[in-house]
């Protein structure tokens, strides 16, 4: 493997993957404190950078804390792309820039954007020369699907034309444009990507335990992983790779109670940085739901969750559900005792809840020590 990206260099970086939506300055926060090692904005257009859009230039606005930090952009005009990258350069000054050839949206491949590109790489080819030559030596990377669809799988092509092109890494989300989301994503083409180009590839698409990623890591030659939805539900899921990837043992999920102050602290934070915190929770839903995935009762906070605008209520709901948990965890409760949460998955779900970690990890940048 070649690379000018120090984040590779004797490690295994694990990334947040960019998220529309999503991954937003705070979301980051949380993942980097958890472990993530290299992040991404959510995509940017850059035509709107062009522009000068205002709304657009919100979406760049990143704290220090967050580096090493790419900016993800979008777009088909090579001209526009190479002034877009050049002024979110000078504006906020990323450690690298990322160009999007994976979005499988309507709207964004309508004009060429996104996975359109993967169809058409004289044009792929001339924005990746053009945005490397407007930003060096500020790196670039890129991230792809493997084809648009099923017939015209490319990825290993498409990799070579970037890699000559001086794109500096590449993510590969292992699945076609056509499939969206659905299906599985194909590890055996994000491997062969990895055989085929000597920059480090990073594998992406359904990663949900740290075990997969070990996996992963083990029958590719890829150079460090990328994490999307399994982050939205659990942002801690970095540190428990991390562990994983070092002792070869699971580290649990943290105690209800953290990742219940979790949920808070990304509610008050959302809610101060819009100022409306009617309208900031309200947009909170789909990480709540998210977050609500993997909880005890999780259908029951997910009904809660789809009324609350407030953080107060949202305090509430964490606090009767932590006292709830707390009464089924009493040592002498009966599996039949009326408070223990009914249903098939209830020894399961006590015993997940009772399951506090016993050993502390402290995590650096790029390595992890662990503290018994
Ligand atoms: C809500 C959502 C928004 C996304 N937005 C972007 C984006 O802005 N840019 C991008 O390259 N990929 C985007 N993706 C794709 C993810 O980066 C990632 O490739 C995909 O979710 C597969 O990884 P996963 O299985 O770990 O979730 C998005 C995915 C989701 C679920």
């Amino acid at each position: 493997m070649s690379t000018t990206l120090p984040w590779f260099n004797a490690a295994f970086p694990l990334y947040l993957a960019p998220m529309a939506g999503v991954s937003d300055k705070i979301f980051r926060q949380i993942c980097k404190r958890y472990g993530a090692d290299v992040l991404v904005t959510e995509f940017v257009s850059a035509e709107g950078i062009f522009r000068r859009n205002e709304r657009t230039r919100q979406y760049l606005d990143f704290d220090d804390r967050e580096r090493p930090l790419g900016v993800q952009l979008f777009g088909a005009n090579p001209a526009h792309m190479a002034q877009a990258a050049k002024q979110v350069v000078d504006w906020v000054g990323p450690d690298f820039i990322d160009l999007n050839f994976g979005c499988p949206v309507n709207k964004v491949v309508a004009k060429n954007g996104g996975s359109a590109l993967l169809k058409d790489c004289p044009t792929l080819s001339s924005v990746a020369k053009a945005v490397v030559r407007a930003v060096a030596p500020l790196p670039v990377t890129a991230k792809i699907r493997i084809g648009w669809d099923a017939n015209s799988i490319n990825a290993v092509r498409v990799a070579e034309i970037l890699q000559e092109c001086g794109i500096a890494a590449l993510a590969v989300h292992g699945r076609t444009r056509a499939q969206g989301y659905s299906g599985e994503a194909d590890w055996r083409v994000i491997g062969e990507v990895a055989e085929a180009v000597t920059i480090p590839v990073i594998g992406n698409g359904d990663l949900f335990s740290a075990q997969e990623v070990a996996r992963r890591r083990t029958e590719t030659k890829i150079a460090g992983v990328m994490i999307g939805r399994a982050a939205m539900s659990a942002p801690w899921i970095f540190r428990q790779i991390k562990y994983y990837l070092v002792t070869g043992e699971p580290l649990p999920a943290p105690e209800l109670s953290e990742r219940w102050n979790v949920i808070i602290e990304h509610c008050r934070r959302h809610a101060d940085d819009w100022g409306d915190e009617e309208q900031a929770i309200r947009s909170m839903r789909a990480h709540l739901m998210a977050y609500s995935k993997n909880f005890p009762e999780a259908k029951a906070l997910r009904e809660k969750f789809q009324h609350v605008s407030a953080v107060a209520e949202i305090e509430d709901i964490a606090e009767a559900h932590q006292r709830a948990s707390r009464e089924w965890l009493l040592p002498n409760a009966s599996p039949l005792r009326p408070g223990c949460p009914p249903g098939r998955k209830r020894a399961r779900t006590c015993r997940q809840m009772a399951h506090g970690s016993t050993q502390h990890v402290e995590l650096q940048s790029d390595s992890v020590i662990i503290n018994s």
